[in-house]
């Protein structure tokens, strides 16, 4: 009964849909335990590039079910668009499951998202303007609608109403907005209810009885670590836990019965939005960065800001998730530089930090402490074991593995399922 968990190991964005992709062909079941349509995952099939932003990578999987989780907040708009966009290119979408206690994300929530951000002004999260903030503010605050509400025409209603009681305050009183109908809200959600009574089940039990029957889970976190509401870099974080723990919640598989839990890290970092970031480049190095890896938003094409590793941040995933592995993505993007650093510390105001600062105050003047390796010209993309990796890229490798508190089991060395070295496997050993 192998349930995996897999988790970005810094602000997202980690390549967590290609580590999904590679092990979908052996898993039964892919759930996703969190978040929405802020998600991004671009996951290369043959060449095909495919960009998903609320369904888990796992629909890619011809053999596994994929399973929109309890702990996710529903788009329903972009959850049908999306589908639709997958069918239109030939993939089989039918076998997508949906929890009934999943929350929605109703278009108020999207309005106030945005007033919010614009509200909060040189203070603002930089958020992806889908309204998981309010979604989730609401399944807190006993407010929240329910995929299962949509069945409930007389629920559904009273729930709508009850929420915008408060809402339209806030809207008109607040922001100066116009209030929100509550029939239009309830029209909304009707208008679904045909194609997604099919999809909807107790995922909960569906997926402990398959655990039960010795089939394999895994969980796909959206997000990532530092993006998680209660270990991440507060508050420039989303409102849900994408640590491995939240996995466990938002899919309803007890901690005790997770067999793996796997870290995707980039072999560099990238952050969206605002916040603290030590390891940032703002100089040319940035620059090719973002453009060599590619670093462009998926959900809202926003250029990824981009640093270098860092193992204070990977230390500190490592032990808020109980990482047993990790996955390096992209170590193809650093080919070509002379020398690479590392950050392994910070300076706080001239005081040596080896691990996470306890306060926000400190992280967000902390600098990096690097050391530096040396870096290697030769085309990794054709590497499929750490043999076949110039001496220089297996020595950043061992660097890496010694400074971020797991082992290394897998290095992706190129966008495609294929580009990857496998070095322990991710299921069973
Ligand atoms: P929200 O999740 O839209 O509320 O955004 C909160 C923060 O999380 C912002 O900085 C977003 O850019 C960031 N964020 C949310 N989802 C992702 C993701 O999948 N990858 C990277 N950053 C994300």
């Amino acid at each position: 009964m192998p349930a995996i968990v897999i988790v970005g190991a810094q602000w997202g964005d980690e390549g967590k849909g290609k580590a999904t992709d590679l092990l979908g062909g052996r898993v039964d079941y892919v759930v996703k335990p969190n978040g929405g349509n802020n998600a991004g995952h671009t996951v290369v099939i043959g060449g095909e590039k495919y960009e998903l932003k609320l369904l888990p990578a796992g629909i890619l999987s011809p053999n596994a079910i994929p399973i929109i989780g309890n702990g996710c907040v529903v788009n329903l708009e972009a959850l049908f668009e999306e589908i639709e966009g997958l069918e239109a290119r030939g993939a089989d979408t039918s076998k997508l499951r949906i929890s009934a206690n999943a929350h929605l994300v109703a278009p108020y929530h999207q309005i106030l998202d945005k007033v919010t951000e614009r509200f909060l002004g040189k203070r603002a999260i930089g958020t992806t303007g889908r309204g998981i903030g309010p979604a989730y503010m609401d399944k807190v605050a006993r407010l929240g609608i329910r995929v299962q509400d949509v069945f409930d025409e007389s629920i559904l209603r009273q729930k709508v109403e009850g929420s915008l009681r408060q809402k339209n305050e806030l809207l008109v009183k607040v922001y100066n907005r116009r209030n929100v109908l509550v029939e239009e809200v309830v029209e909304y959600f009707l208008a679904f209810a045909d194609r997604l009574r099919p999809l909807v089940v107790d995922s909960t039990y569906v997926l402990n009885t398959a655990l039960d029957e010795g089939k394999v889970v895994l969980m796909e976190g959206g997000q990532a670590t530092f993006l998680d509401v209660d270990h991440g870099t507060y508050p420039f974080v989303t409102s849900s836990n994408p640590t491995a723990g939240g996995a466990s919640v938002g899919s309803g598989i007890g901690p005790t019965r997770i067999t793996r839990c796997v870290g995707i890290i980039k072999a560099y970092t990238t952050r969206v939005g605002a916040g603290p970031f030590p390891t940032e480049l703002f100089d040319d190095m940035g620059i090719y960065l973002q453009k060599t890896g590619g670093e462009f938003g998926v959900n809202t094409g926003r250029p990824r800001r981009c640093g270098w590793y860092d193992s204070v941040l990977a230390r500190h995933a490592s032990r808020v998730n109980g990482f047993t592995d990790y996955f390096v993505t992209k170590l193809d993007v650093l080919t070509g530089l002379e020398s690479i650093p590392v950050c392994v510390a910070y300076d706080v105001d001239g005081q040596r930090h080896d691990e996470m600062p306890m306060t926000q105050t400190d992280f967000h003047h902390a600098t990096p402490i690097f050391e530096y390796f040396d870096g290697w010209t030769e085309d990794i993309s054709g590497a499929r074991s750490l043999a076949d990796l110039p001496v220089n890229a297996q020595k950043y490798i061992e660097a890496l593995e010694r400074v971020s508190g797991t082992r290394i089991s897998a290095i992706g060395v190129g966008p495609d399922r294929e580009q990857t070295i496998v070095i322990n496997d991710l299921i069973t050993s």
